[in-house]
């Protein structure tokens, strides 16, 4: 049977102009920008990969549950539908709103984290790791070596090596462990997902110590999605069926809802532990605001409700993953480097394999995202030895083995027109790419600097 075309599970009912620009116009916004993507004005780009981040489209049933929004100090209506929908939908007792995943990760390494314990995570995530720095944590990556391979195929790249954590408690000590902190479609690691076979593994050893899991489940669906796709027995199985057994596995989670949520503000704190949501409402009133809002309007967290309801449609979600799938195939077809199997939230091009000739202290990925937005008006995003920070007590660059840029693909936005421009520009730079000339780095922010670093052209140093 031939297979047919499954198209977007909607229509379009508002637009937004894109503006074309010239490549002059793209020079001399690159520049001013120092390089760095980050720095660009949005009405410079053309087709905007910089983040899946709070850029999704809403429904129409969103922006109408907006209206509802209940705008009360405390106790809002909105909070409490919102609450619901968390219950149903990820099944946690207590629910604590926050402006962003990032202030939900505040919350928890503050109050979970004693100075000097260690905090496992499958791959660091750039503001998780901070948060648990600033806590006095220390950062202990547990994810399997295929994750680091941008070349294996491996379908659980995601997943977390149990022996790598076994050597953590032999060396330190459970009593040294604050949590494990368990991301789902790991971002740094290209959107890979883990399986739910190893999730289990990883609760009953977990058990074992008495250490609480903690995901980042920022991108569970995606990798629910996933497991719906690949894992034996789960064929068929409703995605917010497997979303919830996922989340059973752990004793709470964070979540930027800017991301699965399909909203574009918000995030949150959930959890079954009694003493650490009492403890977490304590805090969030001086960081944010109401436990019952969170530094959200009440609007907002109406958008949430209903977009966390949307997001565990299966026609959705294979909607999404399958739009970042395709592109994916456009460039694997044209033998550009890229992190395989394609991830759930983007696609990561292999920087140091696509520019081979620049060293990593020339930045290869920054270089690269800059060359493609110099090229076509595309902003992506660099994923490499400038978003790994430095060695706090070395001072030296970390030197991640990955250097990518990713391609994100943001919910419900594009159409599959706009992959096939990017496509078509990615190709074109890789038959080009000896021409392309790295950067230097020439003003750095003490943390989290990928945002705001400014670069200058090599060559223009040289001469
Ligand atoms: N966790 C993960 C896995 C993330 O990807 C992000 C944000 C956060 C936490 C923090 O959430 O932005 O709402 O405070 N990632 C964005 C990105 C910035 O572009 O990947 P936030």
């Amino acid at each position: 049977m031939r297979t047919r075309t499954v198209a977007e599970p909607y229509k379009i009912k508002m637009v937004e102009p894109l503006r074309m620009t010239t490549r002059e116009e793209r020079e001399r916004a690159i520049r001013e920008a120092g390089f760095n993507t980050f720095l660009l004005r949005s009405e410079d780009v053309y087709i905007d990969l910089l983040t899946d981040s709070g850029t999704t489209a809403m429904s129409d049933a969103q922006w109408s549950a907006m209206m509802r929004g209940d705008e009360a100090y405390a106790g809002a209506r909105s909070f409490y539908r919102l609450e619901a929908a968390q219950k149903e939908i990820y099944g946690f007792k207590h629910m604590i709103p926050t402006h962003q995943g990032r202030a939900a990760e505040h919350l928890t390494s503050q109050i979970r984290i004693k100075p000097g314990q260690y905090v496992p995570m499958n791959m660091y995530f750039t503001t998780t790791r901070a948060h648990v720095e600033r806590a006095g944590g220390i950062f202990y990556d547990c994810i399997v070596d295929e994750a680091k391979d941008p070349w294996s195929d491996f379908p659980w790249k995601g997943n977390v090596d149990v022996a790598k954590l076994q050597k953590l408690v032999d060396q330190v000590g459970p009593e040294s462990i604050a949590y494990l902190s368990i991301s789902p479609c790991v971002n740094m690691a290209g959107g890979q997902p883990f399986s739910m076979a190893n999730l289990r593994e990883v609760a009953a050893w977990a058990d074992r110590y008495g250490l609480p899991i903690i995901f980042d489940a920022t991108r569970a669906v995606e990798n629910a999605y996933f497991i719906q796709q690949r894992e034996e027995g789960y064929a068929g199985v409703p995605v917010a069926r497997i979303l919830r057994e996922m989340m059973r596995l752990g004793e709470g989670c964070t979540v930027s809802s800017k991301k699965d949520n399909l909203v574009n503000i918000g995030g949150f704190l959930a959890t079954n532990n009694d003493a650490f949501a009492l403890k977490a409402k304590e805090l969030v009133v001086v960081f944010e605001g109401m436990p019952t809002y969170g530094g959200l309007a009440g609007r907002d967290l109406e958008a949430l409700a209903q977009g966390m309801r949307e997001m565990v449609e299966d026609a959705y979600i294979a909607s999404r993953v399958e739009q970042v799938a395709y592109l994916g195939r456009r460039l694997s077809e044209a033998g550009v480097p890229m992190v395989r199997p394609v991830g759930g939230h983007a696609v990561f091009l292999d920087a140091k394999r696509f520019l081979p000739h620049l060293a990593q202290d020339q930045f290869p990925a920054q270089t690269l995202a800059a060359a493609l937005y110099l090229d076509s008006g595309v902003r992506a995003m660099e994923r490499g030895i400038v978003s790994a920070g430095r060695n706090h007590k070395t001072g030296d660059h970390h030197r991640p083995e990955l250097e990518l840029v990713r391609l994100t693909i943001p919910r419900r936005v594009y159409t599959n027109l706009h992959m096939d421009v990017v496509a078509e520009s990615c190709i074109e730079l890789f038959e080009h790419r000896e021409t392309i000339k790295g950067l230097r780095m020439v003003y750095e922010p003490e943390s989290l600097r990928f945002f705001q670093a400014r670069f200058e052209e090599l060559e223009a140093v040289a001469c």
